[in-house]
């Protein structure tokens, strides 16, 4: 597996295994045919209510820990000076770990320069090797980045051909932040698998449409963690390192997103009131 790496010095495969939306009873079976077929980078969250079924199949694996990228979220009701260090700790012991690889605020909302504080800590005692953030939008990680000691790693963020976000990528390419793409596939949503230029794309490489997108991803330097329940789509997906779009393909893959199509925004007060009381 490709890796690439973080501006703290550690290496992270491109590539890995998302888990939102799996249901905890099917997770453990999925994140098994992940390692199976080779992924090593896993993605969770406090949120998504699978931390326990993420840890039983890392396991069950039998996969060597040094091998694995694991990644984990802090939620937004713990995002404080106050909270941050229990609901780490939580998280750990649901993934029977001794420490995680990378460790996300996953939204840009509350004390996140407090909870930062504590995540600092926790990378300094070696209870946590890289340190990020998610959804923080180029203004926010800017000012983020520059009133912090210790830079935050990487940011996660929605991206995927309808929602391209070059913006995102000049900031944190100038930051020296790695990117990586949550809904990649836009969740599967907006006709994405039967898009024409995609399609046609795909046809010209022999690959399928979900290769051409990671593909697209992947030579942005931009970091993916698709989510599937097939071990056959696991498979398709992490086949991807065998053909590469040229820069005809990578122009016209950019004019999709005349048509925008964006799953979260952030900057909607509906949706930051949606996410702020999931919690709840
Ligand atoms: N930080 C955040 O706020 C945030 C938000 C959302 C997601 N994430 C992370 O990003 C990961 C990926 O995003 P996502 O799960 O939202 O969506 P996604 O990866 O864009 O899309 C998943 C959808 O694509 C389908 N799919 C996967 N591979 C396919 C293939 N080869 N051919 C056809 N269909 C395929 C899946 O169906 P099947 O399962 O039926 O195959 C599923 O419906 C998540 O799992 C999570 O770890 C983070």
């Amino acid at each position: 597996m490709q890796t690439i790496a973080l501006n703290d010095g550690n290496k992270m495969p491109i590539l890995g295994y998302g888990v939102f939306q799996i249901d905890p009873k099917e997770t453990q079976k999925c994140v098994e045919d992940a390692l199976s077929v080779g992924y090593r980078l896993i993605d969770t969250a406090a949120i998504y209510g699978n931390e326990s079924a993420v840890g039983a199949a890392i396991k069950a694996s039998g996969v060597a820990r040094n091998e694995l990228f694991i990644t984990t979220k802090l939620w937004i009701n713990n995002i404080s000076r106050n909270n941050a260090k229990a609901a780490f700790m939580e998280s750990l012991k649901k993934l029977g770990l001794e420490y995680i690889d990378l460790y996300l605020i996953h939204q840009p909302f509350n004390d996140s320069y407090g909870a930062w504080e504590v995540m600092c800590e926790l990378k300094k005692e070696g209870l946590v090797k890289s340190i990020g953030v998610s959804n923080f939008y180029p203004d926010k990680l800017t000012d983020f980045y520059f009133n912090n000691e210790v830079k935050p790693a990487l940011n996660q963020v929605e991206c995927h051909p309808f929602l391209p976000r070059f913006d995102f990528e000049e900031t944190m390419k100038n930051l020296g932040v790695t990117m990586q793409s949550w809904a990649s596939f836009a969740e599967g949503k907006n006709d994405i698998f039967n898009n024409e230029i995609l399609k046609n794309i795909a046809k010209k490489h022999n690959k399928s449409i979900a290769q051409v997108i990671l593909r697209w991803l992947i030579q942005r330097e931009i970091t993916v963690i698709p989510k599937t329940l097939s071990k056959e789509r696991m498979q398709e997906n992490i086949s991807v390192f065998d053909f590469a779009l040229d820069p005809k393909d990578m122009e016209q893959i950019a004019t999709i997103s005349q048509n925008p199509f964006i799953i979260c925004n952030h900057r909607d007060v509906k949706t930051a009131e949606f996410l702020l009381n999931l919690a709840k």
